[in-house]
């Protein structure tokens, strides 16, 4: 765009985003992991390129990587709030769009594990999880009251006997405290894998913006825009 247009607030700013789904190991060759794509977060990397930003990728997919972009490749929870904790503090803005599993198998085994229980034992292994870091809430504490760098969260959400979408939405921005957090409905095959999705922009004190169902590379600049304009 235009210098100072609209389309100009991210222009040599340092943008990190996460993206893809967790993979938690539970031997050499099994992990625990989930069905996100990445797609969202790959989009969002790209359009941020595209506004003049220097993109930083943290992610666990393997998707063609958008021109211009840097990328640091995790495969578990750990291992990626490590490397955005490493990355916060050049950041002016994180996009936690990963998902990031919230329980990983409390033990590894070094070796693959063997379906041959032992003799007369008829009961299959189980599985034992314990608590991943919240990596989001950790760099809304982290960075305090300084505001910098801006955070935005995603969530996916269903409706359910509790609430729908946007009330399930709302309080987890309260929780997170996090400046724009990034709706998405799931459910029913949408969302995870395909190419659109519908979501709700959501900023504390601020009626919720609805954008969908819609292509997600039209999502990731319509983050952008709501992202530009808090910054300037
Ligand atoms: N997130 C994170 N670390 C975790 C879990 C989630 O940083 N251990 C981030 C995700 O990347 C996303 C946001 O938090 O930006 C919301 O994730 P979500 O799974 O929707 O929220 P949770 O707090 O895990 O709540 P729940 O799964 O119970 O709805
Ligand atoms: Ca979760």
């Amino acid at each position: 765009g235009v210098s100072g247009g609209p389309n100009d607030e991210l222009n040599g700013k340092h943008v990190v985003i996460s993206a893809g789904g967790t993979r938690e190991p539970l031997d050499p060759v099994r992990y625990l992991g989930n069905r996100s794509s990445g797609k969202q977060g790959y989009a969002l990397a790209a359009a941020a390129a595209r506004r003049g930003a220097r993109v930083t990728l943290v992610s666990t997919a393997s998707l063609p990587l958008p021109g211009g972009v840097d990328l640091v490749k995790v495969e578990t929870a750990l291992e990626l709030e490590r490397e955005m904790k490493a990355l916060a503090g050049g950041a002016d803005v994180i996009v936690m769009a990963a998902a990031v599993a919230d329980f990983r198998p409390a033990q590894v085994s070094a070796a693959k594990i063997k379906k041959g229980f032992a003799a007369g034992d008829p009961d299959a292994p189980t599985v034992e999880l314990v608590r991943n870091p919240d990596i989001l809430a950790g760099l809304v504490e982290a960075r305090g009251d300084s505001r910098t760098p801006y955070i935005v969260g995603f969530a996916a959400e269903t409706g359910d006997e509790h609430g729908d979408v946007l009330t399930h939405a709302r309080a987890k921005l309260e929780r997170k405290k996090c400046d724009l957090l990034v709706a998405n409905e799931v459910g029913d095959g949408v969302t995870f894998g395909q190419d659109t999705s519908t979501v709700h922009l959501m900023r504390p004190g601020q009626e919720p913006v609805t954008v969908g169902p819609a292509d997600k590379n039209l999502i990731a600049d319509t983050v952008w825009d709501a992202v530009g304009q808090d910054l300037s």
